[in-house]
């Protein structure tokens, strides 16, 4: 098999991981490795015998197909339009960008270059438990959804001493929270309308709000909330809080209810992998590029023709509505839009047929 030629920008924490992975696949080969920190880049280069650049040259190596973007939240933009166009699949780390200016350029950018296949790394998406509660709402178990609730609630408070975009730029909704957002669009559908709320009591190191909360109006009717917060003061209890409201059956974090029998309480069978499900999504994503196929959207949801999908998730007709309760909210709400219908899974080729 033609090994996948892969250069890897951003190498922090998240941006390593891949790199691990990408160097032990036999299906891929990391040829190159970019980071404005020039110790990590020889960290990485002494590690992987790939070659190492601490600028964006790394694009014009004739030989990578895919580049892999991990650079902090705010700065995912201009290396995945500059990726793109110079010719490469991309695939970015979660959240798309954090202001709605990026992402509609981001967009843009890659719908002008329909061959490109892209991808936003929402990889709960990619967890065995968050699929199966995917395949009954699609199998209709659950009935119609009318409301849902999820969260992330971590102690990150020890992020002062260690990376400063953290603490200066990260927004808690969009960092960690568009995760359970994301999850919640996969299982209810688009944003229509949002109304969020925060406060800057714990935590107050961090720039934005550490404290968030936002509720959700979905397109077929569902109303949803994801709270996020970054500086309670004691480790989470082990799981993942997701409820799912159903008329014909309800999730409450590791349990399922259906309506009829006997309401009973059953373990969702699969247990919650508490590990970042990084290793299929990094397949999944491979396969996309080797086939050329939308295989991403296909198989994590129904067949429609790629250009609907496209418009689902890239380019939605009609715009959110807005309400916002809070005069010091900074850019919150705006960028709340922009994560809800904009940056959804998208792994889309724009060609013929679709
Ligand atoms: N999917 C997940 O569950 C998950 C988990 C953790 C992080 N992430 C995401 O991954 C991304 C990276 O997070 P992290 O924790 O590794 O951050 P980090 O701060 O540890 O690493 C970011 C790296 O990017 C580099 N960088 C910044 N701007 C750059 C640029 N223009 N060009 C080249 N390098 C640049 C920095 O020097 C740093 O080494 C973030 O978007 C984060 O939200 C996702």
């Amino acid at each position: 098999m033609k090994k996948i030629r892969i250069g890897v920008i951003g190498l922090g924490h998240n941006g390593r991981a891949f790199c691990d992975i990408y160097a032990e696949r036999s299906d891929c080969e990391l040829v190159a490795v970019c980071d404005l920190d020039n110790s990590r880049v020889e960290d990485a280069v002494s590690t992987y015998g790939c070659k190492g650049y601490t600028n964006y040259e790394i694009l014009q190596d004739p030989s990578i197909e895919v580049i892999s973007i991990h650079t902090s939240d705010n700065a995912h933009r201009e290396p995945f339009i500059k990726a793109i166009e110079t010719g490469h699949h991309v695939f970015v780390e979660k959240p798309m960008a954090d202001t709605l200016e990026d992402v509609e350029a981001m967009v843009a950018a890659y719908r002008a270059h329909p061959d490109c296949i892209a991808a936003v790394g929402h990889v709960l998406r990619f967890n065995r438990y968050f699929e199966i509660i995917k395949k009954w709402v699609d199998l209709g178990l659950l009935g119609d959804i009318f409301y849902m609730e999820g969260d992330y609630i971590h102690d990150l408070r020890y992020q002062y001493y260690m990376e400063d975009w953290k603490i200066s730029k990260e927004i808690p909704m969009l960092g960690g929270g568009c995760h359970p957002l994301d999850l919640l669009r996969w299982y209810a559908g688009d944003v229509t309308e949002v109304t969020a709320f925060s406060n800057h009591i714990a935590y107050p190191e961090m720039a934005e709000d550490a404290s968030m909360v936002a509720i959700f109006k979905f397109a077929g009717g569902a109303t949803g909330k994801v709270t996020s917060l970054y500086g309670p003061c004691s480790p989470m209890p082990y799981g993942y809080n997701l409820s799912i409201y159903g008329t014909k059956g309800t999730v409450v974090r590791d349990k399922v209810s259906f309506d009829g029998l006997g309401h009973q309480w059953m373990d969702i069978p699969d247990t919650f992998d508490p590990t970042h499900s990084y290793v299929p999504e990094v397949e999944h994503f491979l396969d996309c590029v080797r086939t050329e196929k939308n295989l991403w959207l296909h198989r994590r949801s129904p067949p429609t023709p790629l250009s609907l999908l496209c418009m689902r998730y890239a380019l939605p007709k009609k715009k959110p509505s807005l309400r916002c309760h809070r005069s010091d909210f900074r850019n919150f709400p705006k960028i709340v839009l922009t994560n809800v219908p904009r940056c959804g899974m998208m792994s889309l080729k724009l060609n013929k047929g679709c």
